[in-house]
């Protein structure tokens, strides 16, 4: 049975699989991390290619891809199917499954059994679970069954109606003092990363300076150790305006759009299919003629 090297790769050799060691030894050495969201195989496979260290099947998939309005419906059911398509796709990114709401917040053994499939039957390398100090036991726990905890703290959409909406977290000074103390004890715990999301540049800065594991910002600022984006932001595939922190590199909501209208075009003024986009007919093969014959 062949073992990982002794000392985790910091992520500077692309064609290594990423590991969860190698994301703590990223920020030791100052190596800037990047994950995107992922919800499907051909997105997957080109995120990986593209060189993404981490690939987040986010529970946001209920907004971006299956037309819920907010993150609260999806199911573990569904999370599992999203999941193993991505793993299915990966060769080099880490690929973590978020928890999706009442995966985790019921029990410890709920939360165990429900994080264990994910790593078990969908090839997740790690989960993602919402919410400071009040998850501490239940991180510890996890760790506990082999289950590497990424910790999510700020703005975590699953408290959607507790904060009365979606707004930046940690404004005043006693917001500060609390998420500063929720990353050291999700570090204390066992995370092995965090996702600071919704929070003022400098409160990204102090948390990342309070801790030894990484952190990665969403609206977190300039200060983590690396970013992370949702998927759909950055190809422009989203109704509604962009969230200000967050940045489209392509437009493939009008690429779609225009493929599929020109197609409409195509077929209705009859130049889709042409002569070299059907199948001919085989040429007639001569019969044989009778056994012997000349
Ligand atoms: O589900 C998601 O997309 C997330 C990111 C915003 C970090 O949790």
């Amino acid at each position: 049975m062949s073992h990982p090297p002794e000392h985790p790769s910091p992520l500077t050799e692309e064609s290594r699989p990423v590991t969860v060691p190698g994301l703590r030894e990223a920020k030791r050495v100052g190596r800037r991390i990047t994950m995107l969201t992922a919800y499907d195989h051909p997105t997957a496979r080109l995120l990986d290619e593209a060189g993404v260290d981490v690939l987040l099947v986010g529970d946001s998939v209920a907004n971006n891809v299956l037309g819920y309005s907010s993150t609260l419906p999806v199911t573990m059911e569904e999370m599992l199917h999203h999941t193993r398509a991505v793993a299915r796709g990966v060769r080099r990114a880490l690929v973590v499954a978020d928890m999706p709401y009442l995966s985790y917040q019921t029990s410890t053994p709920d939360a165990i059994r429900n994080a264990g499939r994910f790593l078990k039957e969908a090839g997740a390398a790690a989960v993602k679970l919402e919410g400071g100090s009040k998850r501490a036991a239940l991180v510890r726990s996890l760790v506990d069954a082999e289950i590497p905890v990424m910790g999510h703290i700020g703005l975590t959409p699953q408290s959607v109606h507790v904060m009365g909406g979606y707004r930046v977290q940690g404004r005043r000074a006693d917001e500060v003092t609390r998420l500063i103390e929720d990353a050291r004890v999700l570090q204390e715990q066992g995370a092995f990363l965090l996702i600071l999301e919704g929070v003022p540049e400098p409160v990204g800065r102090a948390i990342t300076e309070a801790v030894v594991i990484p952190t990665v910002g969403i609206g977190a600022g300039r200060f983590c150790d690396g970013q992370v984006l949702v998927l759909h932001d950055l190809i422009g595939l989203n109704q509604g305006p962009l969230p200000r922190f967050a940045r489209r590199y392509a437009d493939v909501s009008g690429i779609i759009s225009s493929a599929a209208a020109r197609y409409v075009d195509d077929v209705r003024n009859g130049t889709f299919p042409s002569e070299e986009e059907t199948y001919k007919t085989p040429r007639p093969v001569a019969p044989k003629t009778g056994a012997g014959g000349s």
